[in-house]
């Protein structure tokens, strides 16, 4: 069973305006055939620019998604958007669980596993984060905590053309700090070994990313790791030179 493609994929959370174009379309330019056949590139900005760059997208090899969804189609959800209209917007995936809106919003596995479902209702990949606290990874808790947050997120029915993981250790976004490449390719095999254990050989073809302070120069060292399918990228993903850099950094398969 081949590896499955790469994934590099850039979270910009609550960053860019209209004005940060010019960066999405330096990402689409360097987005050469040699590039985009080591790994798929996604970029999920503000969704106030989503259908801006899906539509500067469009033709090329360049995917654009959403940062997050409503569980419900449509209603009386003031502020809140659908899968279906990000989907409508030109989305073609949606990060759901990131540790940020779990925080700040006391997000549950519960609410995540349901935006899963809203987002594969919406015919949207779905990319699940999960990942552990400081304080958890010194008690020695990590795997349990991963494993809990992954029992509970994800929906039975994944598929790998629908489901991402993404393993993002909270203290390392947006720090600096990063795990050893000895405790991600741990992390890494274990979700792996979960994935098969619950879904056969679909969990085989499931991409885990890393998420946390990945950058161009540790880009390389990181995603050659085994079972690090690619990356999900905060702050480096606001640069088309910095994202491109992590892009090349994907060992040819
Ligand atoms: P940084 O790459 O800025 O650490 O953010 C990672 C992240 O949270 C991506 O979702």
């Amino acid at each position: 069973m081949p590896t499955p493609k790469p994934l590099i994929a850039g979270n910009w959370k609550m960053n860019g305006l209209r004005a940060s174009k010019g960066e999405f379309e330096a990402m689409i330019a360097g987005a050469t055939p040699e590039l985009v056949g080591r790994a798929d590139i996604l970029v999920c900005p503000p969704v106030t620019l989503l259908t801006l760059f899906a539509d500067f997208a469009a033709g090329s090899p360049v995917s654009v998604g959403a940062q997050d969804t409503h569980t419900e189609t449509f209603g009386a959800y003031t502020g809140f958007l659908s899968a279906e209209m990000l989907a409508d917007a030109g989305a073609s995936a949606v990060i759901v669980g990131h540790s940020e809106r779990r925080a700040i919003l006391d997000e549950t596995d519960a609410m995540v596993h349901a935006k899963t479902l809203a987002a594969w209702r919406a015919g949207l990949a779905a990319i699940i984060c999960v990942g552990e606290t400081r304080a958890e990874r010194d008690a020695g808790t990590a795997v349990s905590v991963v494993e809990r947050q992954l029992a509970h997120s994800v929906p039975d029915g994944a598929t790998d053309d629908r489901l991402v993981i993404a393993y993002e250790p909270i203290w390392a976004i947006g720090t600096g700090l990063t795990p050893t490449s000895a405790d991600i390719e741990y992390m890494h095999g274990h979700i792996r070994d979960l994935l098969v254990a619950r879904f056969g050989v679909e969990g085989r073809g499931m991409r885990i990313l890393y998420g946390g302070s990945l950058k161009p120069s540790n880009a390389k060292e990181i995603l050659a790791i085994p079972n690090v399918d690619g990356g999900l990228i905060g702050g480096a993903s606001l640069k088309a030179a910095d994202f491109l850099a992590i892009a090349s950094a994907v060992p040819a398969r």
